[in-house]
């Protein structure tokens, strides 16, 4: 992961303006657009994200105590500033400085680190829109921590860290975002396992394109969507105890979806789902157990090209995404309609819904067509800040996260 690199110009002026010296490191972390396989990673199941393009930069100095000083290039975020140690009294919640606090802790707690650093920070992800702009802080935090400590951490490594250590901003996630942040390829989508956590690249087809659009709608994770984003998780985990009791197979050897279905077929964990579980519950494991096949399928499409076959499984994930995880909004089914009626052949929400983004997935000859509706269909009517690529764009499989030294 460690690079020779140059600070972008923008960055270096303000760490100069900011500390009077200059940078000696950047970080750079991605965000991420899932492709398919949402809400099943807490469940120990298998998903397919890619890295994008928007990406957290840190222009960086260590320093010879322990403080970290960060500022970022947006005004609207207030400078901070704290102790490395392996506990760190978190800031009020929803406050940003909390992801470079959840880094900056899980670091000093796996190595025993002690040096801080001086940092600026850009990001070009949008904030609370699904793409993982959280994670993507986290993790190029965590390779300034480690870049001003002399270490090198393996992504696999790092990434499974840095989900434990996100935890800290209060929202049960799974570990796709940090281990496709830290561990993707340029040009490659991921099916990304857990326990024990594992990438394997899978190369997008060159004349695949992903088109990815803001609902307009934010879903802070350190925010509302917390909390429904971590009542779904507790209710799977319910759904699942009950199936396995109903089974009576060893409630300590099936802690997870996963152990289930290595135990038994997802047709057969169905079958006695649809006798044994009602309303809620049934709904969230529906989702759970045929989103994991759509992710199976996902796989094999892309591997073998198949645009259309890749296109149908998104609009399946949607659609149960919709009906029984209920974390779509109307924002989110207003995006995929458009985006299908103007030529995509698939489009879901990605990411935790309930706000945030769309993936779409046209073929090169008609991703303008899909881009151009959805500028016309949703954008026009509605008042948006920034220019429209700050909220719609044509997704690029990028390089995980990295750190160098100037
Ligand atoms: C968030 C979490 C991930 C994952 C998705 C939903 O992004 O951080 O771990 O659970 O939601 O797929």
């Amino acid at each position: 992961m460690e690079t020779e690199d140059t600070v972008p110009e923008d960055l270096e002026t303000a760490f100069r303006e900011r500390y009077q010296s200059s940078p000696s490191h950047l970080a750079r972390a991605p965000g991420r657009v899932n492709l398919i396989g949402e809400h099943i990673d807490y469940a120990g199941l298998p998903v397919f994200p890619m890295a994008l393009q928007r990406e957290v930069r840190i222009a960086f100095r260590p320093r010879d105590d322990s403080l970290v000083l960060a500022a970022t290039t947006d005004p609207s975020y207030a400078p901070c500033h704290f102790e490395i140690s392996p506990r760190i009294e978190p800031y009020d919640d929803g406050d940003w400085g909390n992801y470079l606090k959840a880094a900056a802790q899980g670091m000093a707690a796996a190595y025993g680190i002690e040096r801080g650093f001086d940092a600026v920070i850009d990001s070009t992800v949008p904030v609370a829109a699904g793409l993982s702009s959280s994670s993507a802080m986290v993790i190029a935090t965590a390779l300034a921590a480690a870049g001003s400590n002399g270490l090198e951490p393996d992504p696999i490594e790092l990434a499974e860290l840095m989900a434990e250590a996100e935890q800290y901003v209060g929202t049960r996630g799974g570990g796709m975002d940090q281990a496709i942040s830290a561990g993707a390829r340029a040009g490659c989508a991921a099916r990304v396992e857990f326990t024990p956590l594992r990438i394997a690249a899978v190369p997008v087809p060159t004349d695949w394109r992903f088109v990815v659009a803001h609902s307009l709608v934010q879903a802070h994770k350190s925010g509302g969507a917390r909390e429904g984003y971590n009542r779904r998780r507790a209710e799977t985990e319910e759904a699942l105890a009950r199936v396995v009791g109903y089974l009576e197979l060893p409630a300590s050897d099936v802690l997870s979806y996963r152990d289930l279905l290595e135990r038994v077929s997802g047709s057969e964990a169905m079958d006695v789902a649809e006798e044994r579980l009602e309303g809620d519950l049934l709904k969230r494991f529906r989702h759970v157990v045929t989103e994991n096949e759509r992710v199976v399928r996902a796989e094999v499409a892309m591997r073998s090209g198949s645009l259309d076959a890749f296109g149908m499984l998104m609009n399946g994930s949607h659609a149960s995404l919709a009906a029984d995880y209920q974390v779509s909004i109307p924002e989110l089914d207003e995006l995929v309609g458009i985006a299908r009626d103007a030529g995509a052949v698939g489009a879901r929400l990605t990411g935790a819904g309930m706000g945030g983004c769309i993936v779409a997935l046209a073929p090169e000859g008609t991703v303008n067509r899909v881009v151009e509706g959805l500028a016309d269909g949703f954008y026009s009517g509605r008042e948006w800040g920034g220019s429209l690529e700050d909220h719609m764009f044509v997704a690029e499989p990028s390089e995980g996260a990295s750190v160098g030294r100037m």
